[in-house]
Formats: structure tokens, sequence, C-alpha cells
């Protein structure tokens, strides 16, 4: 770790590592990226990541994590390169054993969104490179980072706050659950029977809780939100489910974040999502557009979060 980062002790234990799961950074480690975060958004830190590379291996659509990666790179003086699967030899079937380990030779780092986390968990064994989740089928945890340095904005804190999560229990759920008990937010998670989150995640968000955090998931939409400092919904079916599209329509009816639900909240609330957003299915346009909403603060701050974390990776 050089000296740009010295104001930031614990996140020098982050040089080198993987950011596969939200559960693979400390409480420590979570709050000072968010910190850093905070602070280069604000112009009091500043990091060059000068001559570094960072690859993105995008198998799924993205606007904000692509764009944000690209642009976080840029502004800390380092580059990025597309390696697509349609533009690379992956498309073809190249084994990711061999890819992983070719790419280590040429970039600083690689960002990768796919289905499935084995895949992710496979390029960590075999690269000798940072390797970063950019969402995949389990987790999002980039996304969390900046979903909660918005609430820590609104807040000027996060311990014992309450996250309400209403809809599918997907991958952005799973890193909200997991990076909001690193945090001490307490998160309730609101869905149908049948789209809970993975029993064992939320299991494994208990253990990393501190005493007195909770951790619930519940099957009411009025239950979840009731009292909560955000509310927080995302697509009912994510990239990957879109065959379940008219399913998933019908099994969450009633489960809309609207004015209704908001009115239920704590009178600061705010609203969160993390786009792309389907008005008028798990959001009302009031709600998405009202007063209350930080949807673009949040976009914006994947930039930040995101600054951050390469600078730690990278060992700025
Ligand atoms: N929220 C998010 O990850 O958006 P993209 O799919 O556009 O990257
Ligand atoms: N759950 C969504 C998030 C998109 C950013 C999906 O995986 O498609």
């Amino acid at each position: 770790m050089g000296s740009q980062l010295s104001s930031y002790p614990d996140l020098a234990s982050l040089a080198g590592r993987d950011l596969l799961s939200s559960a693979d950074l400390s409480a420590a480690e979570t709050s000072a990226l968010i910190l850093l975060a905070t602070d280069l958004k604000a112009g009091r830190c500043q990091v060059d990541l000068g001559g570094k590379v960072l690859g993105l291996i995008f198998s799924k659509a993205s606007t904000r994590t692509r764009v944000s990666f690209t642009v976080a790179m840029a502004r800390l003086g380092g580059q990025t390169i597309d390696l697509n699967p349609q533009v690379t030899q992956v498309g073809r079937g190249e084994p990711v054993a061999d890819t992983a380990r070719v790419l280590s030779r040429y970039v600083d780092a690689l960002a990768i969104r796919t289905f499935a986390q084995a895949e992710l968990e496979d390029y960590a064994h075999w690269a000798s490179i940072p390797i970063v989740n950019a969402l995949t089928d389990l987790e999002h945890p980039c996304q969390a980072l900046a979903d909660y340095q918005t609430l820590q904005e609104a807040f000027g804190q996060l311990a014992g706050l309450t996250l309400a999560y209403v809809g599918d229990g997907n991958n952005v759920a799973h890193s909200l659950l997991l990076c909001g008990a690193l945090l001490g937010v307490n998160v309730r998670i609101g869905c149908p029977r049948g789209f809970e989150p993975i029993r064992e995640l939320v299991e494994q968000a208990r253990s990393l809780a501190p005493a007195g955090c909770s951790i619930e998931v519940v099957h009411d939409p009025i239950a979840a939100v009731r009292g909560a400092h955000a509310l927080y919904t995302d697509v009912w079916a994510s990239m990957g489910q879109e065959q379940e599209q008219l399913e998933r329509e019908q099994a969450f009816a009633g489960w809309c974040l609207d004015e209704a639900l908001l009115a239920e909240a704590d009178s600061r609330a705010i609203v969160l999502h993390c786009l792309p957003a389907h008005r008028g299915e798990e959001i009302s346009a009031g709600a998405i557009e009202g007063s209350s909403s930080r949807v673009f603060d949040q976009a914006e701050n994947r930039l930040h979060a995101q600054q951050a974390l390469l600078a730690a990776l990278l060992g700025a």
C-alpha cells in the first residue's frame, strides 16, 4: 500500500483481493470503502491509478455497472478494456482456466458480470489479479456499496437504521442482506412466499450482524416497510428469468413500492432502486419520481463506490 490511502488504514488489507460476495469484506473494510467513496465524491481525496488497466467481461447487459467502471478508471488515471465474450475467444468456448491465466498477464483486475457464481469463483481460482463481481445470479456487491453510501448520505450514519426491501429475494437482495448486516443496518426483506432470499444466505447475514441488528424475512408488504428508513425494490424478473415475466407479475401482485407503502415508512424514508426500473410493476411512477426518491444519487454513487473499491483492490 502506497501513501495515497494511508488515511484509510482499514483498506490496506484489500490490496490484491477479490470481491466475489459482499461477505468477502469485513465490517471495517466495508465502512472504510463507503468513507473513501464519500471522500472521493466530495473531492477530499485523490487517488492515482495511472497505468492500471481493468478488463470488463460482461455476459449480460449493463448500463450503470459498465459505464461507472469505465468512467471510474478514467477518472483515476487508468483504463478499461472491453473483453466481452462476443469479441473474445471466451464466446467460442476457451476455458476459464486458460482465459483467466492469460488475462492476468495483461490487465490488473477483471470485473465480471455473468450468470453462475461458480463461474466467477472459477475465474478467481485461476487468475492472479483481483476479480470483482459485477453481478451474478447470486449477488451484486458493488451495488450494495453504493446503496449504503446513499443511505448514509441521507441519514448521516448507518448503524441502527432499517432498510426494507420489497420484492424478489434476488441477487440485489442477497448483497443488501450481507452488506447491511456488516454495517449494522437492520434489513427486512418482504416478498411473496416462494420468492425468499436463499435461506443459507439469510443465516450468513444473521451471523455477520452485530448484537441488536435484525435480519428478517416477512411475507406482508406493510409489515416489511413499517417504520423503515429506506424502501428498496428491484425488478420481479431478473436477467435470465425473462420467460417467467408473466408468471411473476401474477405472483407479485400487491407488491408494488408505491406512495401507499411509503406512507407506512418513517416520515424521512428514502426510496431506492438499483435500476433499470419497470414503472407500474415493482415501483410506481410516483414513488420513483417523488421527493423521497434517491435513485439517481444512488446510480451516481456506483461511480464513487467503485472508484473506492478499485483504489483499494489495486493498492493505490
Ligand atoms: N444497477 C445495475 O447494475 O445496472 P446495470 O444493469 O445497468 O449495470
Ligand atoms: N436483479 C436484477 C438487477 C439488475 C441490475 C438482475 O439481475 O437483472
